[in-house]
């Protein structure tokens, strides 16, 4: 079963895109007994543990790749300043409300437990993009890491843990597409094989017996505001449009593949855009750029001293390519009502 965020179409504006298998009517899925996300991703959805690396994972790095049940159950979620690459709690941890609040949060002690294996600065694959930096964990590296790892220790040593109350979240590709975005290369056909590699990974989580999976598909990154600067968007609406008609392709076929799965498609891009065109709806002022002095530890009385007329919260872009804790607060919001439709 897929469930698709309306107009889903009108993101590859200007292109057509051919579906694996008819669209069917929203599932039913049930949200309000999930019990626990599990969280793959990049810098949008990781979350500072206090065993991960500072700035950013939950637990471990692509150095430090294993860890036992005991470390993982302990862990913490941290939640500050510096905890995020928002500057406050991002949608995964507004969506759980797990991690929202100031200090230290163990995901066990929440109503919906969030175990977010999301490293920042990750792209899929070394196939396709090189690592930021050498102990970057890949999502596939991510993946990978969860099956030897992550899975074992919340199935057998997490109370209550089931793969039927887990909702696997994935987030992912805004760093590729805009490391690759001068690449030389047949895009469409690029972009295939980076979700051909995705996927590769989701079957793994399927072989876990994991059978419900949020996609997120990529927001308006050709107006970052860098490139909103720019005549020339890098990547631009119709690089971002081929990526996201690449994932619904392969979140169709997927969910044709396995009909007993609740596959979602969540269109951030829509409402993304929608929030960039209308900000005033959600409490935003400034789409067009971001406040200079962010990461001040006093930026949230003393905005003005960095040259903002505003607080960062009526900003829609946090720095150059996050978008702010308010705007994942919102999307989190409009998210949690969708899924529960
Ligand atoms: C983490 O990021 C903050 C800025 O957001 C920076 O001030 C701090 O030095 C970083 N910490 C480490 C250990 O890199
Ligand atoms: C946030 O918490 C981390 C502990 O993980 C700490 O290293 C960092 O200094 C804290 N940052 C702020 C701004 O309090
Ligand atoms: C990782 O990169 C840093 C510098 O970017 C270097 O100092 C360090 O030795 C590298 N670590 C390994 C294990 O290669
Ligand atoms: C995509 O993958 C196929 C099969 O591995 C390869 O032949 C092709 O060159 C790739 N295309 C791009 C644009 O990377
Ligand atoms: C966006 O970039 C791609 C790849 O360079 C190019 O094929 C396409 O024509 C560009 N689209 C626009 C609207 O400039
Ligand atoms: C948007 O924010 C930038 C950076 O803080 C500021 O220079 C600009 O004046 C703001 N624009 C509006 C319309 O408030
Ligand atoms: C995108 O990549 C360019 C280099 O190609 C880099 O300067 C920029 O910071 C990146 N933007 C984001 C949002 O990561």
């Amino acid at each position: 079963m897929l469930l698709l965020a309306t107009s889903i179409l009108a993101i590859a504006s200007g292109t057509t895109f051919a579906r694996a298998g008819p669209l069917s009517r929203p599932a039913k899925f049930d949200w309000s007994s999930t019990k626990a996300l599990v969280a793959f991703g990049d810098s949008y959805t990781y979350v500072q543990g206090t065993h991960g690396h500072q700035n950013f994972s939950f637990i471990g790095d692509q150095f430090n790749l294993a860890y036992d049940a005991e470390t993982l159950l302990s862990n913490k979620i941290v939640q500050n300043q510096t905890a995020t690459a928002e500057g406050g709690p991002n949608w995964v941890e507004y969506l759980t409300n797990c991690g929202v609040h100031k200090g230290l949060t163990s995901p066990q002690h929440c109503k919906k437990q969030l175990w977010d294996f999301a490293f920042a600065g990750a792209d899929i694959s070394t196939e396709y993009t090189p690592l930021h930096h050498n102990f970057t964990v890949s999502l596939v590296d991510q993946i990978n890491q969860f099956k030897q790892y992550g899975h074992p220790a919340l199935q057998h040593n997490l109370p209550g843990f089931k793969q039927d109350k887990t909702l696997i979240a994935l987030w992912i590709g805004i760093n590729d597409i805009n490391d690759s975005a001068k690449y030389a290369v047949d895009f469409p056909a690029f972009y295939k094989n980076l979700t051909d590699t995705l996927f590769t990974s989701v079957e793994t989580l399927y072989s876990m017996g994991y059978r419900s999976y949020l996609f997120m598909n990529l927001p308006p990154l050709d107006r970052t505001p860098g490139n909103q600067a720019k005549s020339n968007p890098s990547p631009n609406a119709t690089q971002v449009g081929w990526y996201n008609a690449a994932l619904a392709d392969h979140a169709a076929a997927f969910a044709e593949k396995h009909k007993g799965a609740q596959v979602m498609l969540f269109d951030a891009h829509t409402r993304l855009a929608a929030m960039l065109d209308e900000p005033r709806k959600y409490g935003i002022v400034n789409t067009t750029n971001f406040c200079a002095g962010y990461d001040q530890p006093d930026i949230a009385v003393e905005y003005e001293k960095y040259g903002c007329p505003t607080s960062l919260g009526r900003y829609f872009w946090f720095n150059s390519g996050h978008m702010t804790s308010h705007v994942h607060e919102v999307l989190a919001w409009e998210v949690e009502r969708w899924l529960q439709v």
